[in-house]
């Protein structure tokens, strides 16, 4: 264990030491080494043991981080604005990815109930049993009189559907292919064994499927320093045309942290942008602490453009998420809630809460939104 980090308690220890346990047997059916993509769907996701399957409280004040909902109820508002003209027009739903703690969906309910634009369904595409008992329970608390348009489904809508896709943070959660560029060859990094059992990093020559995403997404590997280490998220495209395949006419919100293919592959991203977040401690190392931290990779936001594109969307726009905010109505939702706020703490609060989302050192210019638009 890192010393920089906090001990897990026993309970948290026995239930990443099960997961640990599982992976441990793939990479022995593996042949001693598995994909890293492989071994991040099971740390986040292998069902009941990973990250989001499992019951740790991860969002919020007493988890492991913060998202823009989480905040509060400034996000939420803004982004009714900008979805309200397209529910609008095509009478439509709204389907929300990866929907968290159910905090986006409540407020964003309630806003556009306010704006008198409220969707015919609230779709929300959950893998967790245990997040979507957690989303029904506060959409109940805050909103009830509209949960009655609230759906759960375990896949995309089967049948055509139109109106607005939201999905805040769940493009960063996907897993990524982690590769190493040395001598001008590139080698895939995967996930072994060292002599006491822990997982550790391991490089094998990269098959043909890594060697075409490299070679797409960096054609001129000689400008960049060797070894090179980063990442690729090749199940973009093939999971955002899943999603989105019966949206028949609408829009889609993808609101993440990111960079421009140029900015991401660039000399100076020489150790890639894997994250991990355990506790409000940001660190790079994703082979510890398996199904207990959260394991994130930044977006290449030209890769969602060129998801988009193939799938038949045009690129509406891609702006910081202070710029978002600011276009759709930051100054007024925060002058109007300024004014009914009686408490002296409450005004602080909602002026914190404004920083946190628009400063460019805080989540203003890292997080970029993504509008993409079909029919
Ligand atoms: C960092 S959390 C963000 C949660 C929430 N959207 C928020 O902003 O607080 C990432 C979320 O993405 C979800 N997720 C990851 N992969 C997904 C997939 N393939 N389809 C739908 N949701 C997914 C996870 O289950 C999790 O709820």
């Amino acid at each position: 264990m890192r010393v920089d980090l906090p001990e897990p308690g026993p309970e948290e220890r026995a239930h990443g030491e099960r997961l640990a346990a599982l992976i441990r047997d793939e990479i022995a059916a593996a042949g001693g080494a598995l994909d890293f993509a492989r071994y991040m769907e099971l740390a986040l996701y292998a069902p009941g043991l990973g990250y989001y399957s499992a019951g740790a409280a991860k969002f919020g004040a007493s988890g492991d981080f913060v998202t823009a909902p989480e905040l509060g109820f400034i996000f939420a508002r803004c982004l009714a604005r900008a979805i309200a003209p397209v529910l609008r027009e095509t009478h439509g739903d709204i389907l929300e990815l990866g929907p968290g703690s159910g905090a986006l969906a409540a407020e964003l309910l309630l806003e556009l109930d306010r704006l008198d634009a409220v969707p015919a369904r609230y779709l929300l595409l959950e893998r967790s049993a245990d997040l979507r008992e957690r989303q029904r329970g506060r959409i109940a608390r805050d909103c009830a009189h509209l949960a009655n348009r609230c759906e759960w489904l375990d896949a995309p809508p089967a049948q055509a559907w139109r109106g607005a896709l939201v999905a805040n943070e769940v493009l960063d959660a996907l897993p990524v292919r982690a590769f190493v560029l040395r001598d001008g060859d590139v080698f895939a990094r995967t996930v072994g064994l060292d002599g006491e059992g822990r997982f550790s990093w391991r490089k094998i020559p990269a098959d043909a499927d890594l060697r075409t995403a490299v070679a797409h997404i960096i054609p001129d590997a000689s400008r960049l320093p060797q070894p090179y280490t980063s990442e690729v998220c090749t199940l973009l495209a093939p999971w955002f045309s899943e999603v989105t395949r019966n949206l028949e006419r609408g829009a889609a919100w993808f609101i993440d942290y990111g960079y421009s293919r140029h900015e991401y592959y660039s000399p100076q991203r020489n150790a890639g942008t894997l994250r991990c977040h355990w506790r409000h401690r940001a660190h790079d190392d994703p082979l510890v602490l398996p199904g207990l931290q959260d394991i994130t990779a930044h977006v290449d936001f030209d890769a969602l453009a060129e998801a988009g594109v193939s799938a038949g969307f045009n690129v509406d726009a891609l702006q910081s998420q202070a710029q978002f905010l600011i276009d759709n109505g930051l100054d007024e939702i925060f002058a109007n809630a300024y004014a009914d706020a009686s408490a002296e703490t409450t005004r602080y609060a909602l002026a914190q809460q404004v920083k946190r989302l628009t400063l460019p050192g805080q989540m203003g210019e890292a997080f970029r939104v993504v509008v993409l638009r079909r029919g």
